[in-house]
């Protein structure tokens, strides 16, 4: 009798704990855009890992909307979301939101775009955005042999949007890299565009990369001057230098960077239009976010590895810095295929 009551007792435990797992505390998942390729894989990664992991996913897509996007994490709190994972548009527009999950006392990550001007940003997960820019700059560096060839060699300048923080890093991390050799007279501006608010590229959009692109080829260019280098902060912005290129210019094609690793700048870089791209994986990032989402829910403590860089306006946000990889023609295959990132299929 002892013996039934044992198994029985387990048996109900077992029923209890599955039922638990498949209702599973909710996690808020919120990114910016469904446009952009990253975002979809980032959002995809979130939700099947979480699931894996016994979570409930509310994961929503705010087409590049500030107030879609504060209103679809409103709803994520009003329909019991324990943590947050917010990929901002803008950095500094979710603050209802953010008190809002403070009241309520939800942790809230900042996932690869860092929350600003609020102190209801637990932590912070994101690729090392200096870093990436400063793969960027010293691909440049070490592709011209800046230290050893006489120049001048003539640059342009693409950043990213001025609402997200990490575009500032990108942008800095490069610059730092090339500054000497600008001041020495070795990269020439030619438009003489070169601070941020000049080289910005609001909403990150290929269009609005493009638009400018055009006009600085038309009004700097057009004489036949050969540009040498387009440096790009990633591959939305690269995609579309490289159709104003394909438009408008007949000179010796420049260096470009990128990041991402986006599919159309990947086959782009097989197709020799672009150089390099910043490979942040997003398999690693989003596995990162799930061990922390894991961690704040069973009271742990959470891995992190940078407290001192990302000042929101407020706090400084303790954070996990993953590292990004530079990819090229070279190493694209072994980096995305072979990894099972993509497949051959997509990249023909
Ligand atoms: C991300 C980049 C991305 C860009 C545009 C940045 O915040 O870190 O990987 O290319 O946004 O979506």
């Amino acid at each position: 009798m002892k013996k039934i009551l044992a198994v029985l007792v387990c048996a109900l435990m077992l029923v209890a704990s599955m039922s638990a797992l498949a209702e599973g505390q909710i996690v808020g998942v919120s990114m910016p855009t469904k446009d952009l390729q990253r975002w979809n894989q980032d959002g995809d990664n979130m939700k099947s890992e979480l699931e894996a992991a016994g979570y409930q996913v509310d994961l929503q897509y705010a087409s590049n909307d500030v107030q879609t996007q504060l209103s679809q994490v409103e709803t994520m709190i009003s329909n019991g979301a324990e943590v947050l994972v917010i990929a901002a548009i803008e950095g500094s527009s979710l603050g209802e939101a953010l008190e809002m999950a403070a009241d309520n006392d939800i942790p809230v990550i900042a996932y690869d775009r860092l929350l600003m001007d609020s102190d209801a940003v637990s932590y912070y997960a994101t690729f090392d955005n200096y870093m990436v820019g400063t793969v960027q700059g010293t691909y440049i560096k070490d592709t011209l042999d800046l230290d050893n060839a006489e120049g001048p060699f003539n640059m342009e300048i693409t950043a990213g949007d001025p609402g997200d923080n990490n575009a500032g890093y990108f942008y800095q991390g490069a610059i730092d890299v090339l500054q000497p050799y600008i001041d020495a007279g070795k990269l020439v501006v030619v438009s003489g565009q070169t601070a941020f608010s000049d080289v910005a590229t609001p909403t990150w959009g290929t269009d609005v990369a493009q638009k400018r692109a055009e006009n600085i080829l038309s009004s700097y260019y057009a004489d036949g001057t050969n540009v040498d280098v387009w440096l790009c902060s990633n591959d939305s912005t690269a995609l579309g230098v490289e159709n104003a290129l394909a438009a408008n210019y007949t000179g010796t094609y420049p260096i470009i960077t990128g990041q991402d690793c986006d599919i159309s700048n990947t086959k782009n870089m097989i197709a020799g239009k672009q150089s390099m791209s910043v490979f942040k994986d997003t398999r690693t990032l989003a596995a990162q976010v799930v061990k922390m989402v894991g961690q704040i829910l069973n009271g742990e403590e959470v891995d992190v590895n940078d407290t001192e860089t990302y000042n929101n306006g407020v706090i400084t946000v303790p954070s996990f810095l993953c590292e990004p990889v530079f990819a090229d023609a070279e190493n694209y295959k072994e980096l995305l295929i072979d990894s099972g990132y993509y497949t051959e299929d997509q990249l023909q």
